[in-house]
Protein backbone atom coordinates (compact mmCIF):
# COMPACT_ATOMS: atom_id res chain seq x y z
CA UNK A 1 0.00 0.00 0.00
CA UNK A 2 1.30 3.69 -0.99
CA UNK A 3 2.82 5.49 2.25
CA UNK A 4 0.28 8.91 2.31
CA UNK A 5 1.35 10.41 5.80
CA UNK A 6 -1.11 13.21 5.91
CA UNK A 7 0.82 16.69 6.78
CA UNK A 8 -0.99 19.14 9.18
CA UNK A 9 -1.81 22.62 8.25
CA UNK A 10 -4.41 24.06 10.09
CA UNK A 11 -7.52 22.30 9.02
CA UNK A 12 -5.98 21.23 5.65
CA UNK A 13 -4.12 18.26 5.40
CA UNK A 14 -1.54 17.35 2.69
CA UNK A 15 -1.86 13.96 1.87
CA UNK A 16 0.19 13.20 -0.94
CA UNK A 17 1.05 14.02 -4.66
CA UNK A 18 -2.42 13.83 -7.30
CA UNK A 19 0.05 11.40 -9.31
CA UNK A 20 0.32 9.02 -6.16
CA UNK A 21 -3.35 8.02 -7.22
CA UNK A 22 -3.77 6.61 -10.35
CA UNK A 23 -6.74 7.61 -12.60
CA UNK A 24 -9.80 5.85 -11.55
CA UNK A 25 -8.40 4.69 -8.39
CA UNK A 26 -8.28 5.70 -4.33
CA UNK A 27 -5.99 5.86 -1.79
CA UNK A 28 -6.74 5.36 1.78
CA UNK A 29 -5.35 8.10 3.95
CA UNK A 30 -6.35 8.13 8.29
CA UNK A 31 -6.91 10.99 9.56
CA UNK A 32 -7.28 12.16 13.02
CA UNK A 33 -11.75 11.47 11.96
CA UNK A 34 -10.93 8.07 10.89
CA UNK A 35 -9.69 6.20 7.59
CA UNK A 36 -11.04 8.44 4.74
CA UNK A 37 -10.87 7.49 1.10
CA UNK A 38 -9.36 9.84 -1.35
CA UNK A 39 -10.28 9.21 -5.11
CA UNK A 40 -9.30 10.44 -8.39
CA UNK A 41 -11.33 10.52 -11.73
CA UNK A 42 -10.45 9.93 -15.12
CA UNK A 43 -10.57 13.53 -15.71
CA UNK A 44 -8.18 14.23 -12.75
CA UNK A 45 -11.37 15.03 -10.42
CA UNK A 46 -10.01 14.75 -6.59
CA UNK A 47 -13.55 13.47 -3.84
CA UNK A 48 -12.66 12.72 -0.70
CA UNK A 49 -15.21 10.25 1.52
CA UNK A 50 -15.51 8.48 4.92
CA UNK A 51 -13.73 5.08 4.00
CA UNK A 52 -16.58 2.93 5.57
CA UNK A 53 -19.65 2.07 3.39
CA UNK A 54 -22.80 2.88 4.65
CA UNK A 55 -24.11 -0.56 4.01
CA UNK A 56 -21.74 -3.05 6.29
CA UNK A 57 -18.62 -0.62 6.46
CA UNK A 58 -17.20 -2.25 3.49
CA UNK A 59 -13.61 -0.26 2.38
CA UNK A 60 -14.49 2.10 0.03
CA UNK A 61 -10.79 3.15 -0.76
CA UNK A 62 -10.84 -1.07 -2.42
CA UNK A 63 -13.86 -0.25 -5.25
CA UNK A 64 -14.01 0.48 -8.36
CA UNK A 65 -14.50 4.21 -9.90
CA UNK A 66 -16.66 4.98 -12.35
CA UNK A 67 -18.43 7.98 -13.34
CA UNK A 68 -18.41 9.82 -10.48
CA UNK A 69 -19.03 7.48 -7.98
CA UNK A 70 -17.82 4.21 -6.74
CA UNK A 71 -18.52 0.63 -6.32
CA UNK A 72 -18.25 -0.80 -2.80
CA UNK A 73 -16.00 -4.02 -3.32
CA UNK A 74 -18.21 -6.32 -0.40
CA UNK A 75 -21.85 -5.99 -2.10
CA UNK A 76 -21.64 -3.49 -4.88
CA UNK A 77 -23.63 -0.91 -3.40
CA UNK A 78 -22.83 2.81 -5.55
CA UNK A 79 -21.96 5.99 -3.93
CA UNK A 80 -21.97 9.35 -5.30
CA UNK A 81 -18.27 10.66 -4.37
CA UNK A 82 -19.70 13.86 -4.48
CA UNK A 83 -22.60 13.71 -2.42
CA UNK A 84 -21.63 10.86 -0.49
CA UNK A 85 -25.13 9.55 -0.89
CA UNK A 86 -26.04 5.80 -2.01
CA UNK A 87 -27.25 5.55 -5.38
CA UNK A 88 -29.95 3.56 -7.07
CA UNK A 89 -32.64 1.90 -4.66
CA UNK A 90 -29.95 1.88 -1.51
CA UNK A 91 -30.28 4.18 1.24
CA UNK A 92 -27.12 5.24 3.58
CA UNK A 93 -24.80 8.16 2.66
CA UNK A 94 -20.81 8.17 3.99
CA UNK A 95 -19.31 11.67 5.49
CA UNK A 96 -17.80 13.62 2.07
CA UNK A 97 -14.56 16.23 2.61
CA UNK A 98 -13.15 19.66 0.21
CA UNK A 99 -10.55 18.72 -1.41
CA UNK A 100 -7.88 20.63 -3.60
CA UNK A 101 -4.61 20.53 -5.74
CA UNK A 102 -2.02 23.10 -5.65
CA UNK A 103 -0.29 24.05 -8.58
CA UNK A 104 2.51 21.64 -7.76
CA UNK A 105 0.18 19.27 -7.60
CA UNK A 106 -0.01 18.52 -3.85
CA UNK A 107 -3.81 17.13 -2.65
CA UNK A 108 -4.95 18.66 0.46
CA UNK A 109 -8.09 17.16 2.62
CA UNK A 110 -10.39 19.88 4.88
CA UNK A 111 -11.48 18.15 7.92
CA UNK A 112 -13.54 21.99 8.51
CA UNK A 113 -16.51 20.40 7.42
CA UNK A 114 -18.65 19.22 4.38
CA UNK A 115 -17.68 18.80 0.74
CA UNK A 116 -19.82 21.42 -0.84
S1 LIG B 1 -20.49 -3.15 2.72
FE1 LIG B 1 -20.57 -1.93 0.95
S2 LIG B 1 -22.16 -2.74 -0.21
FE2 LIG B 1 -22.15 -3.95 1.59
Amino acid sequence: MNDMRPIEMQHWFTIGRLSDIPRRGARQVILPRGPIAVFRTQTDEVYAIEDRCPHKGGPLSQGIVHDGAVTCPLHNWVIDLQTGNAMGADQGCVRTYRTRTDENGLVSVSLAGPAG
